[in-house]
């Protein structure tokens, strides 16, 4: 997938995401992914919030290269949404004053997430 072929990214095109802070789950692959993409291609910085720590890495090497953009504005955390103990280790994770002292938006990209 062309990572700014979503329709939300390419009417946006002039607006940016300086200084906002985006939380994408499911940052590693596909939406999720070029979400993350188009948003850091727009200035924004994004928590990459993925259960996979090796996969989410992989990913934001990807997207930077796909980009340009500065390393600084991509965050990989540990998170995943089938458990509540990720959760909230997550949660306590990220309002760490060295990680973020807020966020705009949250994205939560896993429509028909199962829990078992
Ligand atoms: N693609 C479409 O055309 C389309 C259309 C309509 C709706 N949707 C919905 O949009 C969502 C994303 O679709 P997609 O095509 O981008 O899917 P995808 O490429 O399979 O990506 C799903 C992402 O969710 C992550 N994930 C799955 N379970 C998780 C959990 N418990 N905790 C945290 N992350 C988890 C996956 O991580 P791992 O890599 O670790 O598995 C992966 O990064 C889905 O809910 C899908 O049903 C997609």
């Amino acid at each position: 997938m062309n990572l700014f072929e979503l329709p939300l990214l390419r009417a946006s095109a002039k607006a940016t995401f300086t200084r906002c802070t985006v939380i994408v789950t499911g940052a590693n692959s596909g939406i999720g992914k070029a979400t993350a993409a188009g948003i850091v291609k727009l200035q924004g910085r994004v928590i990459m919030a993925c259960r996979d720590l090796r996969r989410a890495e992989e990913a934001a090497r990807e997207i930077l290269q796909e980009t340009g953009s500065d390393r600084s504005q991509l965050i990989v955390k540990q998170l995943d949404l089938a458990s509540l103990t990720s959760v909230h280790t997550f949660c306590r994770d990220i309002i760490k004053p060295n990680v973020i002292k807020k966020f705009s938006i949250f994205i939560n990209d896993l429509a028909n997430l199962k829990c078992v």
